[in-house]
């Protein structure tokens, strides 16, 4: 049985509004209200795990221990079966410093020229760290193929080259409503809030 959260404040371990508030929706019905890491001047600690699962627990350890809160973090990314897995956990760090996914995506076609294998997948680690050391752990994956050229202006990151299982447009081209019914992150929240949220 994982241990439920009952309400009071949860520590987004995250600098990223967009990504606060979002959570904040999704958990306020169950009587918690999110807290960003970055208003508690909690440091943002390095990123050096293997796994997102790995990062996620970096990251939501880091928070509750300095905040004494219960404490909420999520690590994702796009795996690429014909390389073994990467970008994985260096997903955001492909784009380089200016962010730049149109030469991460032109990094990974190019580096599946000649292979017949264009499966991915993307993945979410969701980690639910309490101020006593215990933890809680979420993933979700959402399967798919990669295209070439990029399709789509919707989205963020690798979205234009990732077109999901069962669909024949890119997740560049779904509206957000779409994308959120079916994503790896959307996945990974539902499980938590079936086991730790709901009553
Ligand atoms: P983080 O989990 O915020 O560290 O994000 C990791 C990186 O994975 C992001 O910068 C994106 O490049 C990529 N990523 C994660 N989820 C998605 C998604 O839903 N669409 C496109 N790219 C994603």
């Amino acid at each position: 049985m994982a241990r439920k959260l009952t309400g009071g404040p949860l520590v987004v371990a995250s600098h990223n509004m967009g990504k606060i508030r979002e959570i904040n929706a999704l958990i306020v019905p169950f009587g918690l209200e999110a807290r960003s890491a970055g208003d508690l001047g909690l440091p943002e600690p390095e990123e050096t795990g293997a796994t997102f699962v790995e990062n996620a627990l970096i990251k939501a350890r880091a928070a509750a221990e300095a905040s004494g809160l219960p404490a909420l973090a999520d690590d994702s990314g796009l795996a690429v079966s014909a390389l073994e897995g990467a970008p994985g956990v260096f997903s955001a760090r492909w784009a380089g410093p200016e962010k730049d996914f149109t030469r991460a995506m032109e990094k990974i076609n190019t580096l599946l020229t000649g292979s017949a294998d264009r499966s991915a997948c993307f993945a979410c680690a969701l980690a639910l760290a309490w101020p006593d050391g215990h933890v809680e752990t979420f993933e979700g994956r959402v399967d798919g193929m990669l295209v070439w050229p990029i399709r789509g202006k919707h989205g963020f990151g690798y979205d234009p080259i990732f077109q999901p299982e069962g669909h024949s447009i890119t997740f560049g081209e779904m509206a957000s409503e779409a994308k959120q019914a079916i994503s790896h992150r959307a996945r990974a929240f539902a499980k938590m809030v079936d086991a730790c949220l709901k009553p």
